[in-house]
């Protein structure tokens, strides 16, 4: 028998470790709209023995996913299907049973309700999971915790003082409150005196991914006070005049999160932390510039920073460019791993790149091209027309038609002359899949030839 699992989280939730499942698979609770858009999904793909129709009805009628798939956990075998929930789009996996070890559910009392969770969970991790929202800023749940900020403290029965919750392993028993008077009151003084330090708080929203976060924990807490003034930290770098990353530092909190996110994420060590207090200043190695570092500018740290210390300087030009900004998701157009990105634009324009933390090829990270290298989308040079070279030996615009007929009647000449062997046939890298099916039915079916290979390869 076997049994579709909605989403990943369930299975930690569950009890149930599965391999190759890890704790960022876990996504969002769908909705019920979530899950009627992929009923056709549930339909078409019919195996053997499952029981979906019943979970989805189940599913309809409670509207409690967790509690549809956890009556129907006595499996031999479990479809996981992930859930993006931008597209619904979905991803299958398929786990044995023999593959799966049943691990301890703890409990815990979370806002006066007892929750379960499994050993090595943080209290942020279980908080957020049942949608408490936990101010965070030193947080990238892609990153080890790190505990700098403060913000996400919390009061746990027993523990005089708070506690922070992202660093805060939950044990069994454990009694939480995330959002007393006393816990919220500490969070807006610290973030008042975090706003005290910083030259502005509201960049703008092209500065990167996560640029927005501090602006709006300060206007959710009202601490826009002017309460505290003193000395500042950080000096901006503005002599490093590397054409992709602005170091604004004067915005900067000392989070770390660009820090850990290059050596953590890229595997790169390009920036570091030179002294502490005041004097804290993020640099590369010997203070120089980027580009002179070990940086691969892949802009990781850009779309990790929660203040916009650090910012998108392509996407920056676009500030004053009239209309809203929009983000479409898309797959980058360059190399074959189909990493994820929101393209931003405004009205035609294509102003910035994004990369999609929940892009399954690249979970939030990009290459220096897919990042920054968008600019042949809408440059002057890119030819908009075939060009065809003429008896004047100069290439000059002509329409398709007469484009391929020429390509046509070169291919043709060249095999009736040196044989179908005499032609092979590179695909792009680039190309989406369609394309390069039609490719090499192209050279094989055309031509007679196997001679048919891939530009990554060639
Ligand atoms: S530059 Fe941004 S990400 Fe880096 S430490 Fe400063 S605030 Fe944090
Ligand atoms: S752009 Fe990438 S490699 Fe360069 S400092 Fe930032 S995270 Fe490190
Ligand atoms: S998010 Fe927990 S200390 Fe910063």
């Amino acid at each position: 028998m076997s049994i579709f699992l909605g989403f990943c989280r369930f299975a930690n939730r569950s009890g149930l470790k599965i391999p190759h499942l890890r704790r960022k698979d876990v996504c969002e609770t769908p909705t019920l709209g979530d899950f009627s858009k992929s009923q056709s999904f549930f339909e078409r793909n019919s195996v053997e023995g499952t029981n979906r129709p019943e979970i989805y009805e189940e599913i309809v009628q409670t509207g409690d996913a967790d509690r549809a798939l956890f009556n129907l956990i006595n499996i031999e075998k479990i479809l996981i299907l992930k859930i993006r929930f931008d597209t619904i789009a979905l991803q299958l996996m398929t786990v044995n049973r023999d593959q799966i070890t049943e691990v301890d559910l703890l409990t815990m009392t979370l806002d006066g309700e007892a929750v379960q969770f499994t050993e090595g969970e943080t209290i942020y991790q279980v908080a957020d999971r049942h949608r408490k929202e936990v101010p965070t800023l030193c947080y990238d749940d892609r990153l080890e915790a790190f505990g700098a900020c403060r913000l996400c403290v919390v009061e746990v029965e027993g523990i005089r003082n708070p506690v922070a919750s992202c660093t805060t392993k939950a044990t069994d028993g454990m009694v939480v409150k995330t959002a007393t008077e006393a816990i919220e009151k500490h969070r807006k003084t610290l973030l008042e005196l975090v706003v005290s330090e910083n030259r502005n708080v509201d960049v703008d929203e092209l500065s990167g991914y996560a640029s927005q976060e501090m602006k709006n924990l300060v206007d959710r807490y009202g601490a826009r006070t002017g309460r505290f003034q003193g000395r500042k930290s950080g000096t901006s770098n503005t002599k490093d005049k590397n054409p992709f990353i602005v170091r604004d530092y004067e915005n900067c909190i000392s989070c770390y999160r660009c820090v850990r996110v290059c050596a953590e994420q890229e595997g790169d060590y390009a920036i570091n932390v030179m002294n502490r207090g005041f004097d804290t200043q993020i640099i590369t190695e010997f203070n120089q510039d980027l580009r002179d570092s070990e940086c691969t500018f892949c802009g990781q740290c850009v779309q990790t920073c929660p203040t916009g210390a650090l910012g998108d300087r392509k996407a920056l030009r676009d500030v004053e460019t009239p209309g809203e900004l929009k983000k479409t998701r898309s797959i980058c157009p360059y190399c074959g791993v189909g990493c994820s990105v929101d393209l931003l634009t405004k009205g035609d324009k294509l102003v910035g790149v994004q990369p999609a933390m929940d892009g399954p090829a690249n979970e939030g990270a990009l290459c220096i091209k897919g990042q920054f290298a968008f600019d042949f989308v809408q440059n002057a040079d890119r030819l908009k027309k075939p060009l065809i070279r003429r008896d004047d030996g100069e290439l000059h615009e002509c329409e398709w038609n007469e484009a391929l007929d020429a390509a046509a009647a070169g291919f043709a000449k060249v095999r009736d002359k040196f044989g179908r062997h005499a032609i092979y046939g590179v695909a792009s890298g680039r190309a989406p899949h369609e394309a390069a099916y039609t490719m090499q039915k192209f050279i094989r079916a055309g031509f007679g030839t196997n001679y048919i290979d891939n530009c990554s390869r060639a």
